[in-house]
């Protein structure tokens, strides 16, 4: 097959007026200011010379300011009866629910991720909003007995303090979402800074969370680069910092906490795994195993980039998988009809190009559809065409190869053929990063097989590798993450530090 040639491009789109330069600005003790840094351009990745929002970014005394509102704010936010929070939480899911077409549209423009995917995630942010107001009417501590008579021991989950967010692009507000809504909820203040490629969808998220009823200082917003989200992790008016976000930038920020002794939670990268045993339904696991590589454009820590065949299959499997990847439509987000945006920036796919030529000039490396830039009408966007490469030979040959080892957070999988289903599920294990997997089969020996013996913090039986439930705890081992897991009843562990106290009825006299 002819590489890239197979991916049908959208129709350029129809022009319409481009929406208005919207104006970016810092959250800082309940007041919006413009921030005195460098310029800040958040540009359409379809249409790089497009300027969605536009602002400046913060300085110093930006953040000085945000952590000295947040610790004034805490504890005033911290007293607030657990129902007063949630009842802005679940204000804040009310205006996602109802912005979630606005909002996903601005996403799209300003991530590159396709229209109905920006809106669904605008509405999983509401979700996330909803399940942590829920935790109001949770069990909030426990109740041991004490070997001392007319004595009772309760240990209560208490706020940390104030919270550093710090965000990556991919999700632009739902994984604000699942570090904010919990660390507000159980009683934390919170200074975020966003990943400076998508800061207008921050810019939403805070002026809803102001519009719900958020005390002043609460949230403290701040634009900035790697370098402000360091000055912040490191802040000594922060208490407790939560990232998701490259491995890389994830173990210094755990290195610089470990020094302040300051707990840190990190969701970090992915090398994901979905393998294909004989006795599959092949269909549904080509039609999983191409929604996990290329939804977002492969841009998610969870995505599938290592696709793993048994053999006996492995012929028929992948021709499906080829075969889809190459029908996807590639071209504007806004466009009804696409199925894979851009990526975020020129730079990503500059970089990832370069990654695939590399390693389509090793021997045992072959390029099975895409692999090459897009001319004509999508070659001035981010567009990368939908890649599989496929790693024959000898395992000596491709093991240590990047392409089967580094994460490239793009729309690129790589596929190798497994002997037998042993080898398979022993290939998944192959990686230095521990997040998810996916196995997909009948057989219930090799259910329990893959449950036991995979190493990743989110297995999935026959779907795809991505995903994320509110009510679950989600996160990873090895280089995929450190500390406490996020979500769920897995929050609270990270965003509350337990309080142990021994009551005695005073009754009994002096002893
Ligand atoms: C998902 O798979 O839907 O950065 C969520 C990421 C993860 C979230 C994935 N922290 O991609």
């Amino acid at each position: 097959m002819e590489q890239g040639a197979g991916t049908a491009p959208a129709a350029p789109r129809a022009k319409r007026p481009s929406p208005p330069v919207e104006r970016l600005r810092q959250l800082v003790g309940g007041r919006w200011r413009a921030g005195g840094g460098r310029e800040l351009l958040s540009v359409n990745p379809a249409r790089p010379k497009e300027v969605v929002a536009t602002g400046r970014l913060a300085q110093a005394r930006d953040l000085d300011d945000a952590v000295a509102a947040a610790r004034e704010a805490f504890p005033g936010w911290a007293a607030t009866p657990h129902h007063g929070r949630a009842g802005v939480l679940a204000h804040v899911a009310a205006l996602l629910d109802r912005r979630a077409e606005w909002y996903g549209e601005e996403l799209a423009r300003e991530e590159g991720k396709t229209r109905a995917e920006g809106v669904g995630e605008v509405r999983r942010a509401a979700e996330v909003f909803r399940y942590c107001a829920g935790e109001a009417s949770r069990p909030a501590g426990e109740v041991f007995a004490s070997p001392r008579p007319g004595e009772q021991i309760q240990v209560l989950h208490r706020p940390v303090g104030v919270v550093a967010a710090v965000t990556p692009f991919n999700f632009p507000i739902a994984i604000p979402a699942w570090k904010i809504a919990p660390a507000l909820g159980f009683g934390n203040t919170v200074v975020w800074k966003p990943s400076g490629l998508v800061p207008l969808l921050a810019q939403r998220l805070a002026e809803t969370l102001v519009e719900a009823g958020l005390p002043r200082g609460v949230l403290g917003l701040l634009h900035g680069d790697g370098e402000l989200g360091a000055r912040l992790a490191g802040h000594p008016g922060v208490d407790a910092v939560t990232f998701t976000g490259s491995t890389a930038v994830g173990r210094a920020l755990i290195a610089s906490c470990g020094t302040l002794a300051r707990p840190v939670q990190t969701e970090l990268g992915g090398k994901n795994a979905a393998a294909v045993l004989a006795d599959a339904d092949l269909g549904l696991a080509a039609a999983e195993v191409v929604a996990g590589a290329f939804r977002s454009a492969g841009q998610k820590c969870t995505a599938t980039s290592r696709l793993v065949v048994a053999d006996a299959v492995a012929d028929e499997l992948i021709a499906r998988v080829v075969d889809r990847a190459a029908a996807l439509r590639v071209g504007d987000p806004l466009e009804p009809s696409t199925d894979m945006g851009p990526v975020v920036s020129l730079q990503a796919r500059d970089e990832l190009q370069h990654a695939v030529d590399a390693a389509a000039a090793r021997p045992g490396a072959e390029v099975l559809t895409g692999g090459r830039p897009y001319g004509g009408p999508l070659a001035s966007g981010a567009y990368l065409p939908p890649t599989v490469v496929e790693l024959t030979g000898d395992e000596p040959l491709w093991h240590d190869d990047p392409l089967w080892r580094e994460e490239l957070f793009g729309p690129v999988l790589v596929v190798r053929r497994a002997r037998d289903d042993r080898e398979a599920l022993r290939l998944v294990n192959d990686s230095a990063f521990g997040l998810a997997a996916a196995v997909f089969t009948n057989d219930l020996h090799n259910v329990a097989a893959a449950i036991d013996t995979l190493d990743v913090g989110v297995l999935h039986i026959n779907s795809e590798t991505a995903g994320a439930d509110p009510h679950v705890p989600f996160g990873g081992a090895g280089r995929s993450g450190y500390g406490p897991r996020e979500q769920g009843s897995a929050a609270r562990q990270f965003f509350t530090t337990t309080r142990t106290v021994y009551v005695r009825a005073s009754t009994g006299g002096a002893r």
